[in-house]
């Protein structure tokens, strides 16, 4: 398992349940290979368990601290590393930092190399109320930031770019799913190429193994990588808004691994690059790209 998804809280509370709604509902809406669910009001201090050696775990919670109802708050790295020791844990309504505490206590060097907490702010918290509207909402936007960013590095996992040298045997060109990027003299050393392979927004990168195509979406909150900038010396792509860096090669992610990007096959014919994305379900291009077949080399 690559990832865990932990909802904790009551679930007869209101605004309390709305980490067993998320995994309720992504467990409904279905979730990459290697991705798992948990829901903690049911599986108590089992769920420390179940965090053993998985790379990136996120725990969604309710809390109440003042900020406006259905507000997102996420907490990762430092700020999750600092929990004190388990104590008054409650296993009918195991709160997030406790699960966290419990795990790290328990589980020592297996414990998850990364955990991100996604916090909602709840309103109400009485027995036997539903969610408020506004805690609703908010599970909501949590259920589609998860799910964007598990696609994001299931795609990554996918393909891997290669270039292949022209072909000369006249096979015919463009094969069905690629489209034209730009000339290879286009492309710069230290800077990214933007361009839109059909619908899909993509950024043709001169790493140090050559060139490399990636869907123009960040691993890390899903924004473009259209004005990145490449660090020559290190190899790596980084992205303007948060400065995440990626493989420029590879698109493996350097300030989180779990991160990567989406490479696409990549081909130069005629001194022009093409570019191969992922079909995504409904495209028009779908039938036809099964075989995805390109020139030979
Ligand atoms: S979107 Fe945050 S670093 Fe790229």
């Amino acid at each position: 398992m690559r990832a865990l998804i932990i909802g904790c809280g009551n679930l007869l509370r209101g605004d309390d349940a709305a980490g067993p709604e998320v995994v309720r509902r992504l467990t409904a809406r279905g979730l990459p290979d290697g991705v798992g669910c948990v829901d903690a009001a049911t599986a108590g201090i089992d769920v420390a368990l179940s965090m053993r050696s998985v790379p990136h775990v996120i725990v969604v919670d309710a809390c109440r601290s003042g900020n406006t109802p259905g507000a997102l708050m996420e907490l990762s790295g430092a700020e999750v590393e600092q929990l004190p020791p388990p104590s008054g844990i409650s296993v009918h309504a195991l709160r997030w930092d406790h699960a966290l505490a419990f795990a790290r206590w328990r589980l020592a060097d297996e414990y998850p190399a990364e955990v991100t907490v996604l916090l909602i702010e709840g309103e109400r918290f009485e027995y036997g109320e539903p969610l408020s509207p506004a805690v609703e909402e908010g599970v909501e936007r949590v259920c589609e930031r998860i799910l964007e960013d598990l696609f994001v590095v299931a795609a990554a996992a996918t393909a891997h770019p290669t270039t292949t040298p022209l072909s000369e045997d006249g096979e015919a060109w463009p094969a069905p799913g690629w489209h034209a990027g730009p000339p290879v003299d286009a492309v710069p050393d230290a800077q990214p190429i933007p361009f839109m392979a059909g619908d899909a927004p993509g950024i043709i990168v001169r790493g140090k193994g050559g060139l490399r195509a990636f869907r123009s979406r960040c691993a890390h909150a899903g924004l473009s990588l259209d004005n990145a900038s490449i660090d020559c010396g290190s190899n790596a792509l980084v992205c303007r808004w948060h400065a995440y860096r990626f493989d420029a090669d590879t698109g493996a992610g350097l300030t989180a691994p779990h991160r990567c990007l989406e490479g696409w096959p990549l081909r130069v014919v005629d001194g022009l690059i093409w570019v191969c994305p992922p079909v995504t379900e409904g495209s028009a291009e779908e039938a036809d790209v099964s075989e995805r077949p390109g020139p030979r080399a």
